[in-house]
């Protein structure tokens, strides 16, 4: 919906569980604020309704803004006007209201208030202290202060405050990264203390200063090798970050980043972000490819049949053959992924595409008349499928998107991966052409 002024709980004058939860602005169809909570789902978040936490039933209401305040309430901003709409009304349109409007203050009545934190004007040693407040807002605002304080001066105090810090407090981290954030906003990012961040155990502080390092980059020697490194990353989101700081890089130097990505899985919150970062890189746009209404068509019978069926299951899996390759078997060309529809190396020799798909691939390779540079690695299969599961999608590429070759089966995958099984690394194209030349 369209919605405006998110806000996260963070004030201690609202109770525990409810820390962190989204309170979402509504201002058509449901008028009020919805309260969701969050959930850590790997890369991304998933969120659940918590409450309704104000509804109105006046037409007017349009809520666009909120805030946490120094003393841990919550202010709401009711824009209150009869239009809304830009498309549908002329900009000067008489009813549109420009004088009134409401601001609410919510509170929890049966918590106390939280003693409001001194900003303005407050002493840099003082403002240092802030930052390990619990409340999100009051340390957004001590952040904006020291923005304007003399850098050399803050910098300097920062040092100071660190030495201090207990490194065995739960939050120890946290304080580190506002001490990163704070040097960011100074522009005048602390290169040690962003090195030390990008090897925490924790994947959100890795995350956190990967987002750092795609802003500071100018300032920071090694940005390149940085990211790559985050691009492999062994958590999603800290990939995610690595991979949208890399899409804001020349394409010589963002290709590589992006290459080490596409080497991980690439799950439903990377892949499109991934497919956009290729496309901008090399300066094109990213569409994804229209599908058609295709329904399962074989003529497959039996034990070939059910392989099919299982093949298609695991092609479409997250992370699998579709992700790259796209549900019609056409590829994304921009983002250096081959098409599987009408090629030979999916109807050719099923030895060569086995090895192939228990291996994966890396290097410059032609495809129905297009040159594909090969930056981007095709993934190895092999320790993710059994002997069953390559024959399946085997099978079922070979047969779908108009593909009509034999089946594979799974004594004949069997037969291959042994003959591989000490081969370490990609294939190049050549060398599997060498092994197999093409029909
Ligand atoms: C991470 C993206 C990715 C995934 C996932 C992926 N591929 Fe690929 N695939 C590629 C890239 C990139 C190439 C080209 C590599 C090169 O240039 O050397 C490729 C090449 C191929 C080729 C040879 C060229 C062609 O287009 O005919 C086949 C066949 C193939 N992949 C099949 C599969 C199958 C089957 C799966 C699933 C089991 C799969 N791929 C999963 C990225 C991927």
């Amino acid at each position: 919906r369209p919605t405006s002024g998110l806000e996260f709980v963070s004030s201690r004058h609202f109770p525990p569980e409810v820390q962190g939860d989204m309170l979402i602005n509504n201002t058509i169809g449901f008028l009020g604020t919805k309260q969701h909570q969050m959930i850590e789902d790997g890369t991304g978040f998933t969120t659940k309704h918590r409450q309704d936490l104000v509804t109105s039933s006046d037409g007017n209401f349009r809520p666009v803004d909120m805030e946490f305040a120094p003393d841990g309430s919550l202010y709401l901003v009711d824009w209150h006007n009869v239009l809304i709409g830009h498309m549908q009304h002329n900009a000067r349109d008489p009813l549109r209201d420009h004088k009134h409007g409401r601001i609410y203050r919510i509170t929890y009545p049966d918590r106390p208030l939280v003693e409001p934190a001194p900003v303005a004007g407050a002493s840099t040693e003082q403002l240092l202290e802030n930052l390990t407040l619990p409340e999100y807002r009051t340390r957004y605002r001590t952040r904006r202060e020291l923005r304007g304080r003399d850098a050399g001066q803050v910098r300097a105090a920062i040092d100071t405050w660190i030495a201090g810090l207990d490194e065995s407090d739960s939050h120890y981290e946290h304080h580190l990264l506002e001490a990163l954030w704070v040097t960011w906003g100074l522009n005048s990012v602390d290169q040690d203390l962003l090195r030390r961040l990008l090897e925490s155990e924790d994947h959100r502080v890795r995350a956190a200063a990967v987002r750092v390092l795609r802003y500071s980059g100018h300032q920071i020697e090694g940005q390149q090798e940085l990211l790559t490194q985050a691009a492999g990353d062994s958590h999603g989101r800290v990939r995610l970050e690595a991979i949208v700081a890399a899409s804001w890089l020349p394409e010589q130097e963002g290709l590589p980043v992006l290459s080490e990505a596409a080497k991980h899985p690439l799950d439903r919150h990377i892949a499109p972000t991934f497919n956009a970062a290729m496309a901008h890189i090399q300066g094109t746009s990213y569409m994804p490819p229209e599908q058609g209404e295709e329904t399962v068509q074989t003529d497959l019978e039996g034990t070939d049949r059910e392989l099919y069926e299982l093949g298609e299951k695991i092609f479409s899996r997250d992370g699998s053959c579709e992700t790259c390759h796209q549900p019609n078997g056409k590829g994304l060309a921009a983002s250096g992924f081959p098409p599987l529809a009408g090629t030979d190396w999916v109807t050719g020799d099923p030895e060569r595409l086995i090895k192939l798909v228990l291996k994966g691939m890396q290097g410059p390779l032609e495809v129905l008349g297009e040159q594909y540079p090969g930056q981007v690695p095709m993934t190895p299969f092999g320790g993710m499928l059994d002997d069953e599961e390559v024959a399946a999608v085997l099978t079922y590429v070979r047969n779908s998107f108009g593909n009509e070759a034999d089946p594979i089966s799974p004594e004949t995958v069997e037969k291959v991966r042994a003959t591989v099984q000490d081969k370490e690394g990609f294939y190049t194209p050549e060398e599997l052409l060498n092994e197999h030349p093409m029909e």
